[in-house]
């Protein structure tokens, strides 16, 4: 297992670019599936462990997959299977958003139950409601959803939480059958929106992406086109913090300073001066950070939950007191126990973490435990005294293109060691 070893203290500087979004491409690159007619040019796709994983499966389901740099060229038109097998199932939870597109392209679908207990439990009762909403027969046998779905139909539905992962397995699943179907308290984040932008060029029609409310008009077929990812917003936070824990200035490039705004405005109030344009951020950090009011993490356009580990650590060595409410996950405070053996006082009180800053943490050998969780502890590291070794780097490469690398572009003194 490699690590990255950190040597804190040196304030970062200078530019660089945000890579493709690994929530948006995720779900993307299962929507191919749905293209008969025609190829599928994805670009601005990021060099991800997900999203390897992500081919690997379109390939077993037997569509053809090339990259040339950050282009993937997807070709789902041959005779599809309906199944992915449990080992890709278990590496990769999010692969649960298959569903939605198998049952629209076969009318059938053969999945394992997704793994758990990265973020806690990781269930998906709102996908199968859903599927069932829509007509699928859902049957568990085994550890595998057998799902038959001869009968798919429009219809309206009201989700019970906005699920991200449900709002997308219903537009996968919707956009091929007649009739308009209609789903309120859907996910507004902006994935989703690049979803319903990339389904509506290859010819769907899916109207109200980014509101509460969907309305998804079958169509018959889809086409092939070529499309865009949007910049990862959260990579983006992961490298603003970066900059704001080392006192430095930095500017990120291609990205969407309007995805992140409420991460934008707590950076502010920690003290950060803040600068926009319509594609580019920069953050230009005091010498120490003051702690700011509750942070809760909510379904967006709030506080992004996949934010909330990434302030944890940003938290640490504030002026002052802060409290961060986790409302997303069951258990998503797993960087605490390794952040206090670094000098961190921080408590957890059920859903709440109380942090109380310090002048400065220690370096120190970590282990991360999920993909914000590990980049949280580079963070530290970037800002502690001494040596920060970072152990399970695989889950940071889950979600993170060439992060040494831009981290080292900007002043840090990081390598990756096996
Ligand atoms: C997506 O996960 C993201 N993953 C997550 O990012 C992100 O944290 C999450 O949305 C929330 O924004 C991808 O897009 C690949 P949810 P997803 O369904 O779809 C509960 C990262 O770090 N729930 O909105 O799984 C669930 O347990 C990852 O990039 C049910 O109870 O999130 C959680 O508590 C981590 N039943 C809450 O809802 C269900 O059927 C939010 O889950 C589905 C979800």
């Amino acid at each position: 297992m490699s690590r990255l070893v950190i040597e804190g203290g040196h304030p970062l500087h200078g530019s660089i670019p945000i890579h493709g979004a690994k929530n948006a491409v995720l779900p993307i690159l299962a929507a191919t599936v749905l293209c008969s007619n025609g190829v599928s040019i994805i670009e601005n796709c990021p060099e991800l462990k997900d999203v390897a994983i992500t081919i690997e499966i379109l390939k077993e389901l037997g569509a053809k997959v090339a990259r040339s740099g950050s282009t993937l060229t997807i070709d789902a038109r041959g005779r599809l299977g309906s199944r992915i097998p449990e080992r890709l199932m278990r590496e990769l939870r999010s692969s649960v958003i298959f569903m939605g597109a198998i049952v629209a392209r076969k009318h059938k679908a053969k999945i394992s139950m997704p793994g758990g207990c990265e973020l806690g439990p990781r269930p998906i009762d709102l996908h199968i409601k859903a599927l069932e909403g829509l007509g699928c027969s859902i049957k568990e046998q085994k550890g595998y959803l057998h799902i038959d779905a001869h009968k798919l139909h429009a219809t309206q539905l009201t989700l019970d939480f906005p699920s991200v992962g449900a709002t997308e397995n219903i537009m996968l699943a919707s956009c091929l059958s007649e009739g308009v179907t209609v789903v309120e308290n859907v996910a507004q984040e902006p994935e989703i929106v690049d979803l319903a932008n990339f389904l509506n060029a290859m010819g769907a029609k899916i109207r109200g992406a980014g509101s509460p409310r969907l309305e998804i008009e079958g169509v018959r077929r889809l086409f092939g086109t070529s499309y865009r990812i949007m910049p990862d917003r959260i990579a983006a936070v992961t490298y603003l913090c970066c900059g704001a824990v080392t006192g430095g200035s930095i500017t990120l490039t291609e990205v969407i300073p309007a995805h992140i705004e409420t991460a934008l405005s707590v950076l502010s109030e920690c003290g950060c001066q803040i600068e926009t344009t319509e594609n580019s951020i920069r953050l230009q950090a005091p010498a120490r950070l003051r702690a700011p009011a509750l942070i809760k993490t909510t379904p967006y356009p709030g506080f992004p939950t996949d934010a909330q580990s990434l302030f944890l650590a940003l938290l640490c060595t504030t002026e002052g007191t802060g409290k961060i409410q986790e409302q997303i996950f069951k258990s998503r405070f797993k960087p605490v126990s390794e952040l206090i053996k670094m000098g961190a006082v921080i408590t957890v009180e059920n859903d709440t973490a109380v942090i109380t800053g310090v002048p400065a943490l220690s370096g120190t050998k970590v282990f991360a435990r999920d993909l914000r969780g590990g980049a949280a502890l580079v963070i530290a590291g970037l800002g502690a005294t001494g040596i920060t070794e970072v152990e399970n780097v695989c889950y940071i490469d889950r979600g993170y293109e060439k992060l040494e690398e831009n981290l080292t572009r900007l002043g840090a003194v990081i390598q990756r060691k096996e």
